[in-house]
């Protein structure tokens, strides 16, 4: 239960932050992008801690993944698009932390409509940038995907070379948050999978899987790229990860992930085949527009004892479980 009062923001929009709940500090979060895939783990985290959040998407997806935990009397959910600025500007205004996911998410999701994916992932973001003042912290969700094609081992400061215009409006939108004032943390997630409240079968586990059970095959092209993973709910755990551990974390760049999820892609569907019966057949042809092929180094984070807890083995158990049941109906076919 909520036990104490929230401090109003000063005249700067800063909240003072003296709010406890039983010795413990009670945040106000806004979570851009909450109705996601990984902001619906993240946001019932946070409320499970304590925590004020606020949601701020456009629900391009529908809002129905919130159903779960909507009735939080600690959560609040704004209807707003990242590009409008002004009200990203009231969105923003008075909370403690942002943690900006909102985005068009995925290189063919930016490839399907460029102009959008610019606005939303780069305007939107510098919008996120500008409402903000000085006291607040941001946390920006990045991707591995800047890497692209990296000979050796990337790290934090291996040169990115993003080969999408996803990929690049994630650089883009990390360069402009380098060059202000903000007390920030970047992310470089490798590329996440699991279920989720707002699920995503065009992540390659979740989608090789459901193609593993449902149509028994899986084509797959260019096995030997190498690729890094992270379960969903590891992904949401950095945030508040980060929240207790900001003062060791600001102003740095992290990949997020783990060693032992380094794997080639063939490497992942034979990880499949071991649960599930099904046909891989190695394609000649194909090649992935992205030509990701990358293994990280995730020391950096390790150092300050962040360790990914589900593994590759079970993730897939639990997509298994719930893909299982969870078919996608194709409304051309009768049956
Ligand atoms: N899932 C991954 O594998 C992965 C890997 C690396 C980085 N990321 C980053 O993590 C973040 C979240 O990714 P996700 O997998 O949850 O994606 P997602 O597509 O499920 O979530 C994105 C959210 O942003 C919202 N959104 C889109 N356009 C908006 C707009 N104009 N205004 C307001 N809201 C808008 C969507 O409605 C959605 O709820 C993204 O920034 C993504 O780039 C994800």
């Amino acid at each position: 239960m909520y036990l104490g009062a929230v401090q109003p923001p000063d005249a700067t929009g800063t909240v003072k932050r003296t709010h406890t709940i039983r010795g413990i500090l009670v945040e106000k979060i806004l979570v851009t992008g909450g109705a996601g895939y990984i902001g619906t783990i993240l946001v019932p985290e946070l409320l499970a801690r304590g925590h004020h959040v606020t949601i701020y998407d456009n629900f391009m997806y529908g809002a129905s993944a919130l159903l779960g935990f909507s009735a939080h009397p600690n959560l609040e959910i704004v209807a707003g698009d990242v590009r409008d600025p002004e009200k990203v500007r009231d969105a923003v205004r008075g909370k403690d932390w942002v943690m900006h996911l909102a985005a068009i998410v995925g290189y063919p999701a930016c490839a399907a409509d460029p102009v959008r994916a610019n606005t939303v992932n780069v305007d939107g973001t510098r919008n996120v940038i500008d409402a903000m003042q000085p006291g607040q912290k941001l946390m920006y969700a990045s991707t591995g995907s800047t890497y692209g094609k990296v000979l050796g081992i990337a790290t934090e400061e291996t040169p990115i070379n993003p080969l999408t215009l996803y990929g690049r409006n994630k650089r883009d939108c990390e360069d402009l948050i380098k060059q202000t004032d903000l007390d920030f943390v970047l992310f470089r997630f490798a590329t996440v999978f699991g279920s989720s409240p707002r699920m995503r079968l065009d992540l390659l586990i979740n989608d090789f899987t459901y193609q593993a059970l449902h149509n028994k095959q899986i084509v797959l092209f260019e096995g030997h790229f190498r690729r890094t993973f992270l379960h969903s709910r590891d992904a949401a755990a950095i945030y508040p990860f980060a929240i207790e551990n900001w003062e060791r974390m600001a102003g740095e760049t992290y990949n997020v992930g783990d060693e032992s999820m380094n794997y080639t892609k063939k490497e992942a569907a034979l990880a499949i085949r071991e649960k599930l019966d099904y046909y891989l057949h190695e394609a000649d042809i194909g090649t992935d527009p992205d030509a990701r092929d990358y293994e990280v180094d995730y020391s950096k984070l390790k150092a300050l004892r962040y360790r990914a807890q589900i593994d590759l083995s079970a993730g897939i158990d639990e997509l298994i479980k719930i893909l299982s049941v969870l078919k996608v109906h194709n409304p051309l076919r009768n049956a």
